[in-house]
Order: C-alpha cells, then structure tokens, then sequence
C-alpha cells in the first residue's frame, strides 16, 4: 500500500456546509453553555435515535461516567461488566467508587453472557453495565429479566450502537439508561461528544445539574457537579453530520458485505455472529484469528503493518487484565473473553474505503492462510 490504511477515518461533511453552519456564532460569540446549536441536535437526535429524553455530553465517556453518579450507589458496590469493552466503561465505574465484576462474554459476538451474569450476583450488587460491543446487541431481555429479579439497575454502554433499532425501537430504550459516543471515529461523530438517554424526566434533570455544575439559576447552585456539556462548534458539527447518516451508513455497509464475502471461507478467520437479531450500523468489521488458520493474531496484525495497514487489537488486552485494574478486582472466569482477546482484529472500516483497499486486505489475509 503506498498510503497507510488506518482503522479508521472520521467522515465529514462537505467543507462549505460546516463553514456556512458555523459562520452564525461569530455574531452571536454564544459558544457553550446549552446554546441554540446543542439544543437543536438534541432535537434532533432524539428523533433520530428514537428515544424519549437525550442529554447531550462533552464526549461519551463523560456520558457514562455522570449517567452512573446519578443513581447515586453506596460507595463499594458492585457492579456486573464486561472485560472486553474500551476501557472507559471499567472507568467509568471505578472512578465512581464503585467495585467492577467482570463477566465472561459469549463466542458468536463478544456480549456479555447472560447465562453467567446470576452467579456473580451478590448482596453488594446493585447495577449491571453491559456493552453493545462492534454494535451487536446485548441480550436485553435476559438482562431485564435478572435486573428485576435482583432489583438491579441496567445502564448500557451504547458507544457503538448509534441509530441501531431493536424491535423497531431505537436502542437506547433499553436499560434504565444508556449512553453513545459521538467520538470522532465513531459512525456519527461530533468530533468529541456523546449522550445519555433515559426514559425518566427526574434522571435527565439530574444529568443537566450534572453536567453543568449543579447550577439551576444565577444565584443557585443546588448540587455538587462535573462540567459535562458539549459545545457548540460541536453540535454544528453534529447536525452537518447527521445530514449524511444515510449515506455514511450504506457507505459502510457496502464494505461491511465485501470484507465479509471476501474473507467468510478463509480457514481460521471468523466473523462475530451477531446473537440477537436487530438492525446494523456497520461500526466495525473484527475478525477472530483461529488456530486453523496457521498464524496468531499478532503475526497477521504485524504482517498487515508491514504493507501499511494499521489494524487494531480491539479490545486487548481486556480491562480486566489493564495494569490499572489487573488483580484488583473479583474476576470470574474469563476463559471466553481472554481468548476473543488474543484472537481479535479490527480491520479498516470507514466510510470512504476503496474496494480496491478491501480487496488488498483480504487477499493479504487469504494467501497468508496455511490452508489454501
Ligand atoms: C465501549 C466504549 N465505551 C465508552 C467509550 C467512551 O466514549 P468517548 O471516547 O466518546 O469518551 C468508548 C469510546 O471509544 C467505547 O468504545
């Protein structure tokens, strides 16, 4: 490759729209602070995203971080996770004082498993924060079911599952809470940004204080809070993007479909299986390197590096095992997520990938299989 092909590339829309859409704030200099700008995106995207409420963050780890604080949990409670996430949620939950319980996840996609969740259950556990990990979602009913038996709280991280619908519903409607990421890689970007969306106008009065100081009015300030909001350049940004979701989207899926026929009878490379049936945003396109394929996930990361494909190993190690977090915590067997870990690879996914870089990639990964 003469270029360097990274994992990914941010989409953006045509540099004249955003000019144009942001010219407005040099004569209002109303930058921050839930301006005309953040207020229409949260219009917006709650119609996008199909959702009741959506409170809009500085990024989507802010989201997750304040959307947690808001239950207001005892300090040292548990909380059920999973180990092959970014490593934001297991921050998210520590940096709340609270103690994370990693779970095992489940072959076909890398969800948590919901058939392990129970036996971690313990006096002290009061939330489970499951991750629609490459956009494959989690199995919320089960979830549901073992979140009511327990009176347990459900708050997803949805940081790849934007748009994504379930049961013809926007995902976000799941779970006492959830949030996105609207990183600048992710599939809708406001270059840094995210949302928590809930159900409960009690929760999204309580984000609001949150993210922005606790302060009500001029000489009120009612509760201890973080900064959290998102600016307006931000959400210009947001609302040009969100222009072009459609097309992003089929941009994606597009290459999504070729990867997969490209690769799906390469002895030892499987594609994550989706295991609950809902609708795809393309986030992201991982394999897993099997033992049939004759060379481990670090040798064909490396050998796609040396032909200038930049790769990730996307989620390794797992949080569990981050110097930060490694034998601090209660870990279940991990058996399932170490190995999804040691197998993974994230391929090049962005919008304006050309058929003939996918073809590249594939056919680096298929000759430098030992069975064909
Ligand atoms: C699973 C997951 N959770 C949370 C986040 C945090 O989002 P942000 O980068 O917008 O803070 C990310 C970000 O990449 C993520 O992948």
């Amino acid at each position: 490759m003469d270029k360097p092909i990274y994992v990914t590339r941010s989409s953006m829309p045509p540099y004249e729209e955003f000019i144009e859409a942001i010219k407005p704030l040099w004569e209002s200099r109303w930058l921050t602070n839930m301006g005309k700008y953040h207020q229409q995106l949260e219009k917006e995207l709650q119609d996008y995203l199909d959702v009741p409420l959506i409170s809009l963050t500085v990024n989507g780890h802010t989201a997750l971080e304040l959307v947690i604080q808001s239950f207001g949990f005892p300090e040292g409670s548990e909380v059920i996770t999973t180990p092959f996430t970014f490593v934001s949620t297991t921050h998210a939950i520590v940096r709340n004082h609270l103690e994370p319980v990693f779970c095992d996840v489940k072959e076909s996609d890398g969800t948590i498993d919901e058939k392990k969740i129970e036996e971690l259950i313990t006096p002290k556990t009061v939330a489970i924060v499951p991750v629609h990990v490459y956009g494959n979602i989690c199995n919320i009913e089960k979830i549901k079911e073992i979140a009511d038996k327990y009176s347990l709280k459900v708050i997803y991280d949805a940081a790849h599952a934007f748009g994504i619908k379930y049961h013809n519903k926007g995902i976000g409607n799941y779970g006492d809470a959830a949030i996105f990421s609207f990183h600048a890689t992710k599939v809708f970007h406001t270059i840094e940004g995210g949302a928590v969306v809930c159900k409960d106008q009690d929760m999204y009065s309580k984000m609001y204080d949150l993210k922005d100081f606790g302060i009500r009015n001029e000489e009120l300030t009612a509760s201890v809070g973080a900064n959290g909001k998102m600016n307006e350049f931000s959400a210009i940004m947001g609302l040009c993007n969100l222009k072009y979701i459609d097309e992003v989207l089929n941009a994606r899926k597009k290459s999504y479909e070729l990867y997969s026929q490209l690769l799906s009878d390469v002895p030892g490379i499987r594609i994550p299986k989706p295991d609950v049936i809902a609708t795809r945003n393309y986030a992201y396109f991982p394999i897993f390197v099997e033992k049939k394929y004759g060379k481990n996930r670090d040798e064909l990361h490396r050998l796609l590096a040396e032909h200038n494909i930049y790769s990730r190993k996307y989620f390794y190690p797992l949080t569990a095992d981050q110097a930060c977090f490694k034998n601090r915590y209660k870990n279940a067997n991990l058996k399932m997520a170490r190995q999804l870990s040691n197998q993974v690879i994230v391929l090049p996914l962005f919008e304006d990938l050309q058929v003939k870089q996918i073809d590249s990639i594939a056919k680096i990964i298929k000759d430098n299989s030992i069975s064909l």
